[in-house]
């Protein structure tokens, strides 16, 4: 698709005025060393870039921008590199989360305020893809991304390991089955090259989401950080950029409703994390696509499991790419894909992936036979979650999917720590484990501690898996019966807040259920006595989060930031 309109580049408001304005523009601009005919026309791409040293995932966004520019200038472009806040998960408190909403402002507004023609988004580490896309989506000018790839798989002793080993070794390593000299041995092989987490975990999450969505490049989600395809990809990507803003391709032009779909489907197939569904929606949210969390289910319930991929299966994200990488999975996909949807190359999904073929059966199956019927992300309705909540049933276990046992309750995760170790603890295999005020305003930021580790004498009893329900969320490498995202959260006096213990709880997930059985009456008197936890949060970016963010069924965006401004500015600067 190419419109080819001949349209005035939005960097030509700076740098092609005369006076006394255009010579401001133009000679600081300069002093980097660039010739007056470099800003005689050429589109001006800004390389959006979340490189940080405190974001390792993110740790080769440097040199990736380099091979950007490359290609930028190749197609005729001219490339300005700019940093904005980047979002480690495994190095920020309380949780990455409660940022993501401030980067994408940052990414608004940088965008917004600067001589940008089209953008680059280089994204990595879980936050920083949705926090990106959600900021361009709400300027709407010509964005491609490029995702910075997963690392090589972990090995430790002779065993592929990555995220997801975590919590085996967190739970081996709380009943002294393994060492803290074994713990630091397995650490220092668990992230052996550039990239971020090397399973299906939330990064590798939303590089799929943005590949699905047509926001990126073919094997865009998959082709591992220190591969050399990686650096022709990022080269790529700089030609196409320039190509967009030629004919004006502009994310709301590739963001349809039918693109969300597709990303919900391909989720399911991959078995994409429950983040997912909270930054789909923000997403969504931003270019004014009306979708809701119900979509989640209804899209992903007849598409199975057809990646063989940890925490859903075995294999790692190097894995994914030799048997194919995700255009070999969106091949396998099409019948049920709106196969029409154009993408960033302005090739639809059908041109761009129809003749993909598939290198390994062992790690991408067929429809006719998955490697689970089930899959994607099931939204349950109940007096317990009364606006929603999620579980990934691929990552759950089938024993649990319905059952029905008494609340062991936890009324803040400090009293989850001060409780879960104590052998008096009066918990047994057929117990719910309920975490309450782990919400976006209760924590604040809807940390991922959802699949909280079991009590240590039913590990000793070789239990692996519990009920377990929360506001919170739970990391895209985590596995279990686990219940997400309740809402309303606890410090809003949901149901959840008046969950006591041995209150009798069912989980169907066949039926799409979670219900307390206490009965109205007795719940209305809880409610009279419930008391909103008091975070003594009063200033700063903090308490704007807790007042403005909203309920994840909403993408836990802020009220005042859905939708978009477009790109125009109003005033000038001199
Ligand atoms: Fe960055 Fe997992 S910690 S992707």
């Amino acid at each position: 698709m190419s419109k080819m309109k001949d349209q005035k580049l939005r960097s030509a408001d700076w740098f092609s005025r005369s006076g006394k304005d255009g010579f401001i523009y133009r000679a600081w601009f300069k002093k980097q060393g660039i010739p007056q005919e470099e800003l005689s026309g050429k589109p001006i791409i800004g390389i959006c870039n979340t490189w940080s040293e405190l974001t390792p995932c993110n740790s080769h966004f440097r040199e990736l921008a380099e091979f950007v520019k490359r290609g930028i200038l190749e197609q005729g472009g001219f490339p300005v590199e700019f940093p904005v806040m980047s979002l480690g998960e495994t190095l920020m408190k309380p949780t990455a989360m409660l940022y993501r909403n401030q980067v994408s402002i940052d990414v608004e507004e940088s965008i917004r305020a600067n001589p940008i023609d089209g953008v680059v988004l280089l994204c990595g580490c879980d936050k920083t893809t949705p926090a990106l896309v959600m900021g361009t989506c709400s300027v709407d000018i010509p964005t491609i991304v490029l995702s910075g790839g997963a690392m090589l798989t972990g090995r430790h002793h002779g065993k592929s390991i990555s995220t997801s080993d975590i919590w085996r070794f967190s739970e081996e390593n709380r009943t002294g089955r393994m060492t803290n000299e074994e713990m630091i041995l397995a650490e220092a092989g668990m992230c052996r090259s550039d990239g971020h987490c090397a399973v299906m975990g939330t990064a590798s999450t939303m590089a799929c989401m943005v590949e699905a969505l047509g926001l990126s490049l073919p094997q865009n989600a998959a082709i591992p950080a220190p591969d050399s395809a990686r650096k022709v990809l990022a080269h790529l990507t700089g030609k196409e950029i320039v190509k967009m803003v030629h004919s004006d391709l502009k994310p709301s032009d590739i963001l349809t409703r039918q693109a969300f779909e597709n990303a919900i489907k391909v989720n399911a197939a991959v078995g994409g994390s429950t983040n997912f569904v909270i930054h789909l929606l923000a997403i969504a949210g931003r270019v004014g696509v009306a979708l809701n969390l119900q979509d989640m289910d209804t899209y992903s319930a007849d598409i199975p499991l057809i990646t063989n991929l940890q925490p859903s299966g075995k294999y790692f994200m190097e894995d994914l790419y030799y048997a194919g990488g995700l255009p070999a999975v969106i091949k396998t996909l099409l019948p049920r894909l709106h196969a029409d949807c154009i993408t960033v190359n302005g090739l639809t999904i059908q041109e761009n992936y129809g003749e993909r073929a598939c290198y390994d059966s062992d790690v991408i199956s067929t429809l006719d036979k998955p490697f689970n019927e089930v899959s994607g992300i099931v939204v349950l309705k109940g007096n317990l979650c009364e606006n929603g909540a999620v579980i990934k049933p691929s990552a759950a276990s089938k024993h649990l999917m319905q059952h029905t046992g008494k609340a062991v309750v936890f009324e803040t995760i400090d009293d989850y720590k001060a409780r879960i170790d104590d052998p008096d603890l009066e918990v047994d295999e057929n117990s719910v484990l309920v975490l309450k005020n782990v919400g976006l305003k209760g924590y604040p930021g809807m940390p991922e501690v959802g699949n909280m580790g079991l009590p240590p004498k039913l590990l000793e009893k070789g239990i692996t898996d519990m009920v377990r329900i929360s506001d919170g969320r739970m990391s895209g490498t985590g596995f279990g019966t686990v219940v997400l995202h309740v809402s309303p959260e606890a410090a809003l006096g949901g149901t959840l807040a008046l969950v006591q213990n041995g209150d009798v709880i069912t989980l169907d997930v066949a039926q799409r259920s979670l219900h307390l059985h206490v009965g109205d009456a007795e719940l209305l008197e809880r409610k009279s006595r419930f008391t909103p936890i008091d975070l003594g949060y009063t200033r700063g970016y903090t308490q704007q989060f807790i007042q403005h963010v909203l309920q994840p069924e909403e993408g836990a965006d802020f009220d005042y930031l859905k939708g978009g401004s477009g790109s125009d500015i109003q005033r000038d600067s001199h």
